[in-house]
């Protein structure tokens, strides 16, 4: 095995942090990793709002209660970024169409990319580190605390430090249901069941839902209305 597919399989995320810094030359690092990942037609539509000062984070973590946020030594929030391509196209037209589903995917795939790269490069020195997906539901509170544009939006958020804490690599799905050879093949129920099993087992007196209960909690209702009309204001729906 390589060093790379090593750290990769050790990845757990970390939501406590010391109070330590991650120095500059090492976010440095980390973000010119993060940049090299690959990207739709190299548009690169996505940038990042590094949050280093503690005041910015207390009033995130405000918005958006998670410990890591409020711990971290830097907070890097990931944004699905079209308002540089509008600069850039009406170079040569007037018109400019964003709005639609190709243009999120876009987006949030190149920020995704972007975002395994940094913490894996950010693992790779030694840090830690959460991927806060739960900005999404204020993205009107952060696009106001950030000064996000017309044509940006919140993706997703990594709350970076030096690791307070450490966890069991989490077992994953059995490779053989979501690796599938050359055609598509559902899996059983019972499958579901074993492997929410598994993770019982994994998380132990932690756990207080199952895998799937934690599918239907988001999936057995209406998605929350605050991230499209959020995407409708910034004029990408
Ligand atoms: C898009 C995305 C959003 C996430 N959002 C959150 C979040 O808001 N809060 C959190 O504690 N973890 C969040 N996570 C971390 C996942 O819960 C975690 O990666 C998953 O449970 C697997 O655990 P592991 O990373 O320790 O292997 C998010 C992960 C992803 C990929």
């Amino acid at each position: 095995m390589t060093e790379t597919i090593k750290l990769m399989q050790a990845h757990s995320s970390v939501r406590r942090f010391k109070e330590q810094e991650i120095p500059q030359e090492h976010l440095n690092e980390i973000l010119k990793a993060a940049q090299m990942a690959s990207t739709w037609k190299n548009f690169q539509s996505y940038s990042v709002i590094l949050v280093r000062s503690q005041e910015k984070k207390d009033a995130l973590y405000e918005l958006v209660p998670q410990e890591a946020i409020r711990q971290s030594a830097a907070f890097l929030l990931f944004v699905g970024d079209l308002n540089r391509a509008e600069k850039g196209a009406r170079l040569h037209t007037d018109t400019f169409q964003p709005q639609g589903v190709e243009g999120l995917l876009i987006t949030s795939v190149d920020a995704a990319l972007a975002g395994q790269n940094t913490l894996l490069a950010a693992e790779s020195l030694g840090y830690g580190g959460v991927i806060i997906g739960l900005v999404r539901y204020k993205s009107a509170e952060l696009a106001e605390l950030f000064k996000l544009p017309d044509y940006t939006y919140p993706v997703f958020g990594i709350a970076l430090g030096v690791p307070n804490q450490k966890h069991d690599v989490k077992p994953r799905l059995p490779l053989d249901q979501l690796v599938f050879e050359e055609e598509y093949q559902e899996v059983s129920v019972e499958a579901i069941e074993a492997y929410d099993r598994v993770q019982a087992d994994y998380a132990g007196a932690r756990a207080t839902t199952t895998w799937s209960q934690r599918l239907a909690e988001q999936f057995g209702q209406a998605e929350p209305s605050s991230t499209r009309k959020n995407l409708e204001q910034k004029k990408l729906l």
